[in-house]
């Protein structure tokens, strides 16, 4: 969600009970990206995959899909179940006509309701034949988002995950988008703390066992600035260069942090990060 659009109570520790409808929330907003991988082709229009999507929440899962008819203060309400992001999209992308062609990255962000609490998720997809530029974009984004999880753990800042994803995505010559930023979450969907994917080491909040909240870091190949669509959603780079997300929702463990938005689908992760044991490799 957009800086500082969000409530300014302080953050929320979860209780036991909160972190066990986290993991199950969090993990069925996984499922839905396992499901729809098979269906993001060349041929595909966003508006199919959203459809898709929207049904297996609501039939299979018994989810609610938390982007439909959200409404944060400023906004009109979101009209779809889930956001795909194409190309110089940075995020918010409104499912529709548009047709998957070869070449194209999309990025599918997924967020569920189950038992009142929110699961929030997005990986990128690369359609057909990909360009070595966008192939580098993804794995330097995806990257980022695991470089930013890593620092995560009692005692550290939230600036120390901004600086890893802004140190990491300068270096490889990309920029990072600053208008948009992780966040709380929990039974609400955009709550504090806000996660800035720059910034400063010992900087920011210090985090604490029990907070839950998302790294998503918005990365473009060309320049940081964004432009607004006349559709009230959809961000696209301002200099029309790729852009590329990938998120998750993450608790800070007593030790350090658990990933909540895995699922059996899931890509392979780095080696320096610790997963739960069924996601470890076999
Ligand atoms: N899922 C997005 C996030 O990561 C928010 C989407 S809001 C919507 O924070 F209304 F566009 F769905
Ligand atoms: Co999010
Ligand atoms: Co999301």
């Amino acid at each position: 969600m957009k800086n500082k659009e969000k409530s300014m109570e302080s953050i929320v520790i979860k209780t036991p009970e909160d972190i066990a409808g986290m993991r199950i929330a969090g993990k069925l907003a996984s499922e839905v990206l396992d499901y729809i991988t098979p269906f993001v082709k060349v041929g595909v229009t966003t508006g199919e995959l959203d459809r898709l999507c929207h049904e297996y929440m609501v039939n299979v899962q018994g989810t609610i899909p938390a982007p439909l008819n959200y409404c944060p203060p400023g906004y009109t309400p979101y009209p779809k179940a889930i956001c795909t992001s194409v190309n110089d999209v940075i995020c918010h992308g409104i499912p529709g006509d548009k047709v998957l062609k070869s070449g194209d990255s999309v990025n599918l962000d997924i967020t569920v309701i189950k038992d009142g609490y929110h699961g929030d998720t997005s990986r990128m997809f690369l359609v057909g034949d990909a360009s070595i530029l966008s192939k580098r974009l993804n794995e330097v984004t995806y990257e980022c988002m695991w470089l930013g999880i890593s620092k995560i753990k009692p005692g550290a800042h939230l600036g120390d995950i901004g600086h890893v994803i802004q140190q990491y995505a300068e270096k490889a010559g990309y920029s990072v988008v600053r208008e948009f930023c992780g966040h709380g979450i929990g039974k609400v969907f955009h709550e504090l703390p806000q996660v800035m994917h720059y910034g400063k080491p010992g900087t920011m909040e210090k985090l604490e066992a029990g907070m839950i909240f998302t790294v998503e870091p918005m990365i473009n190949a060309g320049r940081r600035e964004i432009r607004e669509m006349g559709d009230g959603w959809t961000i696209k780079t301002k200099d029309r260069s790729l852009s590329a997300q990938w998120e998750h929702t993450v608790l800070v463990t007593e030790t350090g942090y658990e990933i909540l938005t895995l699922s059996a689908g899931y890509p392979p992760i780095p080696d320096y990060i610790t997963v739960p044991p069924e996601f470890a490799k076999k």
